[in-house]
């Protein structure tokens, strides 16, 4: 697949307008999965664009090597900073709260991107998967993900301004045999960021609450060995929310390819991402812009 040098970020910010990229610098993100795949390829695009991030996952080594390869990029690794943990243990991911909290001011973003695969034991995994299986799926795509959403909040409430992307995947709209166990997380998944969106909204009435959901579609990763696809792919879209200006999308649902969805009740995102100003109307709003960058940047698409 044709993608988009890494190492030539100067030239391309990801696709990223140049004052959306400039908003994030100094920013302080959390991301979960930090260490491989898609997590690793949003850290060090956050880091290029000298925002703070700071990086969870259970495997210390993983979210190092994600800092040396911040190095190789030319990106400053100090703005890379380990915090690691596992999501489904509370204790573990307010200690990371904690050396956030005494790393920063205020937290301004949360990447929830963090997630267990199918485990693919068997064909029929509703009806044979015990139950200690279907549990630690659970607790890792969706409790984990409210734990990390309950842990950031403290330090995100001290700031003007919020932004949460949740990471899930078309699993969440579909109902694949063999993969019902996944998608049942991601379907609540969606919910749950969603709920929390719209919770957000009315708790912080006068912040500028943005909390949004992204399908951030196939790519090869450690969970998904069978795609070519880079993940550096999910990078323009994940930017674009977290870059948002004031005013923008809350509890919405955006394909990494510029698409804006709905989901159970709640309908497409009504404007253009990237031009926030501009209304456009229908479910493909955002693919003008937006869809013109990654065309530029991933010509395949
Ligand atoms: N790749 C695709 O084709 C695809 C398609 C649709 C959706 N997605 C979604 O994209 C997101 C990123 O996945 P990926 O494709 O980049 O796969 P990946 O490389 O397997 O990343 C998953 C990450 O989650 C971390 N993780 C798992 N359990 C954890 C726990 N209990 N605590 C903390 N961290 C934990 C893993 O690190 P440790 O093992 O070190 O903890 C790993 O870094 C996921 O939400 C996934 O569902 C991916």
């Amino acid at each position: 697949m044709q993608h988009a040098d890494p190492a030539r970020w100067r030239q391309h910010r990801f696709g990223l307008p140049e004052a959306r990229w400039d908003a994030l610098r100094d920013k302080s993100v959390w991301i979960t999965g930090a260490g491989t795949g898609y997590g690793r390829c949003v850290t060090l695009a956050l880091a290029a664009a000298g925002a703070r991030v700071f990086l969870t996952g259970r495997r210390t080594q993983k979210l190092e090597e994600t800092c040396a390869e911040a190095a190789t990029l030319g990106i400053d690794p100090a703005r890379c900073i380990a915090v690691p943990a596992d999501i489904t243990n509370p204790s573990e991911v307010a200690r990371a709260a904690d050396s956030i909290a005494g790393q920063t001011s205020q937290l301004y973003g949360l990447v929830n991107n963090a997630a267990l695969p199918e485990p693919r034991h068997t064909p029929w995994p509703l009806a044979e998967l015990d139950h200690a299986q279907w549990n630690a799926l659970l607790a890792t795509n969706v409790t984990g993900q409210r734990t990390v959403s309950k842990a950031a909040l403290p330090l995100m409430e001290k700031g003007p301004a919020l932004r949460m992307v949740f990471m899930t995947s078309e699993a969440g709209w579909a109902f694949t045999p063999g993969f019902g166990p996944y998608n049942t997380t991601k379907a609540a998944l969606n919910n749950l960021a969603a709920s929390l969106a719209a919770e957000c909204a009315a708790r912080y009435a006068e912040k500028d609450v943005q909390v949004n959901v992204l399908v951030p579609g196939e790519a090869r990763t450690e969970m998904n060995r069978g795609s070519t696809e880079s993940p550096y792919s999910v990078v323009c879209m994940t930017l674009a929310l977290l870059s948002h200006p004031a005013g923008g999308p809350n509890g919405c649902f955006f394909h990494r390819d510029g698409r804006h969805l709905a989901f159970a009740y709640a309908p497409p995102y009504s404007k253009s991402l990237l031009t926030p100003s501009t209304p456009a109307s229908g479910s493909r709003a955002g693919i003008p812009v937006v869809g013109r960058l990654l065309r530029r940047l991933w010509p395949e698409m």
